[in-house]
């Protein structure tokens, strides 16, 4: 039997000229700058095609092959998650209503939507040229309004009924009545669906993985991973409708760097909302930054210091979700004399007369317990502090070294060329992705320029941009949310932002944020 098939795309302008193979595009020569203007422009629009592409397709696979279909779906593949994703937005909006000229991003911000809200805010962004931030806060201010149809709001469905919801779908009911049946919207039903098809799949893997001794370490870690992606993206997606824990943030915390001191804006963050933290707190007894009494690093005495830092590191613990991990940029301070500044005139800008006293102070005040012109072990005391007493593992501490930093002007001893940053996390699987890292290497040794410092830079002490993205590549989960309470110039911010993940921070002086 022969099938009626439609062979054609119907859409000229997804067409390129030349020749396209699987590694290149070979161009007629003789094209004109606007033609070859015009391709790049098809490559974009190819780009966003495939995400509907591949979304129809999984679900014509789902429709057509049942749960045979679900076996394409890898969890271990590093394209899992954007495949899920595609497939559930292709679902939620359907063909007459997707803009050609709206980017997918904006899209999947309104998939969650009734068809007529997601046509009227389709309308409202191609006439307003709104960006995915403009629009997802208008959704938000949408949904504060009367909602159209009756639904409770923040009710949280109990883990333990995930699969009897599961199985419902499985015998043909409804998700829309299962929706209204619990009172929550067709999205969250459908997240539960998906979550739990996964769980399933996960728990079988595992039950051949116990009867396979050969099974790899790899292999279970690929699983984790996925596991882990799969449960942000679930909490993003419950953040989103306003339900379970990430819902216990105001929007307008997301994605800036609030005015406010570190230990009081983590308390009042909900748990496990965040993915991976990156942050570097300042020194002890080096820069001072804003003269608040507040600000840490201006404790006579290093083991207040190293208090106060453990229990802030606690607190960013609690706000993390488990699995996640944190690195923390931390440098040490050499024991001096009362009141003598050690170092040359270049290094000493931006150090305040206060920081030279409060070694001074500290000599003083209470015998240090090392020698003079001995490290004071900052780092190590930190890390000891929470490995020994607070339940963390640290799990490397990558040795940053400074490209690019002042000289040190020291004769009798060597020149300090790297900083430690501990990478801690309190479980004892976490997640950390080798894949990304693939060109720069995965080792512990992190070769950088520091970043640019000064007035100019807005920031004494900014991070390199190179350092956050790789902890970002190979520690946050695609979509995930970036914490950093001592945000700084924001570098962090803005890397997290450049990379599609959300970010949460705040800092006592926030620096200038570039857009
Ligand atoms: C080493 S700098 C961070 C630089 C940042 N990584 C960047 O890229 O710009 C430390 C920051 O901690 C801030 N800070 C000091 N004490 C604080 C506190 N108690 N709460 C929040 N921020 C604080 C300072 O204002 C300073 O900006």
């Amino acid at each position: 039997m022969t099938l009626p098939v439609e062979r054609t795309t119907g859409d000229p302008g997804l067409r390129l000229p030349g020749v396209v193979t699987a590694t290149s595009l070979q161009l007629p020569e003789g094209l004109s700058f606007t033609e070859w203007e015009a391709v790049g422009r098809t490559l974009d629009r190819l780009r966003e095609s495939v995400h509907w592409w591949r979304g129809d397709w999984l679900r014509y696979g789902e429709r057509t092959y049942g749960e045979r279909y679900s076996r394409v779906l890898d969890p271990g593949a590093g394209t899992y998650q954007t495949l899920a994703n595609d497939a559930w937005v292709a679902g939620k909006i359907g063909l007459s209503l997707r803009r050609e000229n709206v980017p997918w991003s904006h899209h999947k911000e309104i998939a969650p939507l009734q068809p007529d809200e997601q046509a009227a805010f389709l309308d409202q962004t191609e006439h307003h040229g709104w960006s995915v931030r403009e629009l997802r806060e208008r959704i938000r201010q949408h949904k504060r309004l009367p909602p159209p149809a009756p639904r409770a709001p923040g009710v949280k469905i109990p883990e333990d009924q995930w699969q009897g919801i599961l199985d419902r779908v499985d015998a043909g009911e409804t998700q829309a009545s299962l929706a209204a049946e619990y009172g929550v919207s067709e999205a969250r039903i459908s997240g539960i669906v998906q979550t739990q098809r996964a769980a399933v799949r996960r728990a079988a893997a595992r039950l051949k993985a116990q009867q396979d001794p050969t099974k790899s370490h790899r292999q279970a870690h690929a699983e984790r991973l996925a596991a882990y992606e799969e449960a942000a993206r679930a909490r993003e997606q419950e953040a989103e409708e306003g339900e379970g824990e990430g819902a216990g943030v105001p929007a307008p915390l997301y994605d800036a760097v609030c005015p406010a001191d570190a230990l009081s804006y983590l308390r009042d963050l909900p748990d496990g909302i965040a993915h991976l933290c990156v942050t570097s707190p300042p020194y002890w007894a080096k820069r001072q930054y804003t003269g608040d009494p507040l600000e840490l690093g201006r404790e006579p005495d290093p083991d207040d210091y190293v208090r106060k830092l453990v229990e802030i590191v606690d607190e960013i613990g609690r706000v993390l979700a488990p699995g996640a991990y944190l690195f923390l940029n931390l440098g040490d301070t050499y024991a001096s004399q009362p009141g003598r500044y050690r170092g040359d005139e270049d290094r000493r800008r931006g150090i305040s007369e206060l920081a030279i006293r409060a070694n001074g102070t500290a000599l003083d005040g209470r015998v240090l317990d090392v020698p003079e012109k001995s490290l004071v072990g900052i780092p190590w005391r930190v890390a000891l502090g929470l490995t020994l007493r607070h339940g963390w593992r640290c799990a490397n501490v990558v040795c940053w070294v400074k490209e690019g930093a002042a000289r040190e002007n020291v004769h009798d001893r060597l020149r300090q060329q790297w900083e430690p940053i501990l990478v801690l996390t309190k479980a004892q699987h976490a997640y950390l992705n080798h894949e990304p890292l693939r060109d720069v290497g995965t080792g512990d040794v992190w070769d950088m320029r520091v970043g640019r410092r000064g007035e100019a830079a807005g920031h004494y002490a900014p991070f390199p941009e190179e350092l956050v993205g790789r902890a970002i590549a190979a520690a946050c989960p695609p979509g995930g949310v970036v914490l950093d309470p001592f945000a700084g110039s924001g570098t962090t911010l803005q890397v997290a932002r450049r990379m599609g993940r959300r970010f949460l921070g705040c800092d006592l002086s926030p620096g200038e944020v570039a857009g």
